[in-house]
């Protein structure tokens, strides 16, 4: 039987956030951002470790107590200069520690994308176990898209048929996501799926809503906490 294993790389800085503390500490609901992600994948009952890279030099992580999840993380101070190197290193680093097998899942979830729901996460699971290739969750583009030029002019605009914007978790089994970032090294991807549509497959679209969102700006804070405020009080 092939398990299921979270990878959560949380070894960025979060620049855009314009903060000190790298954005997956920052406070959220009462807790560090990355407390919310963590908590929805440890309380999966089909994940069976939640893997968490941190950059070598993190000083935020021992400032709290994770012992409640005690039974499922597993941290690893292994990030690298990209995210791609980082979830490389973290498969790598858990495959040494854990002995996972080239079939195993490997679901990859952004620290930053704290308002995951359990049946977003649920469908994910549902509709690829049993896939060929894997996937990730993804929302259809709403909004009509426009390419800027230099001057920041619209210099066209394109056609949103088709397109859908890329969300995590990005659900690949290991064997074939390391050999994927493994030659994906070196060039400038953003995410686990590219790796893989790199080697000629074609990932799986799971359709999920606006709710995952990646906070990214100082404004995404505020929207995150009522989202989880929401769900919190059902
Ligand atoms: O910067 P961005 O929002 O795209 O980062 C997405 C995720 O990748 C975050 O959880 C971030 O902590 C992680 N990351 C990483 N190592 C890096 C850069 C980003 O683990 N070098």
């Amino acid at each position: 039987m092939s398990k299921f294993l979270a990878l959560i790389p949380a070894a960025g800085s979060g620049s855009r956030m314009g903060n000190d503390v790298p954005k997956q500490y920052l406070p959220l609901s009462g807790k560090p951002m990355i407390y919310h992600t963590i908590n929805t994948l440890c309380r999966n009952p089909s994940i069976a470790d939640v893997l968490i890279v941190l950059a070598p030099r993190d000083s935020e992580w021992d400032k709290y107590d994770w012992s409640e999840f005690s039974g499922k993380l597993r941290v690893f101070k292994c990030g690298g200069d990209t995210r791609a190197a980082s979830v490389l290193n973290g498969l790598t680093a858990a495959q040494h520690a854990l002995g996972i097998s080239p079939e195993d899942w490997i679901l990859v979830h952004d620290a930053a994308r704290p308002c995951l729901s359990r049946s977003q996460l649920d469908k994910l699971i549902d509709e690829l176990a049993d896939d060929a290739v894997g996937g990730l969750l993804a929302v259809p583009v709403a909004d009509t898209l426009k390419r800027s030029n230099q001057e920041n002019r619209v210099a066209c605009t394109e056609p949103r048929e088709h397109l859908w914007q890329a969300q995590t978790p990005q659900m690949f089994r290991y064997g074939l996501l390391a050999q994927a970032l493994q030659n994906a090294a070196n060039t400038q991807i953003t995410d686990d799926a590219s790796a893989v549509e790199a080697i000629g497959l074609r990932p799986k679209l799971v359709a999920s809503d606006s709710y995952n969102f990646k906070v990214t700006y100082p404004n995404d804070l505020a929207l995150a906490e009522l989202i989880l405020q929401q769900r919190n009080s059902q």
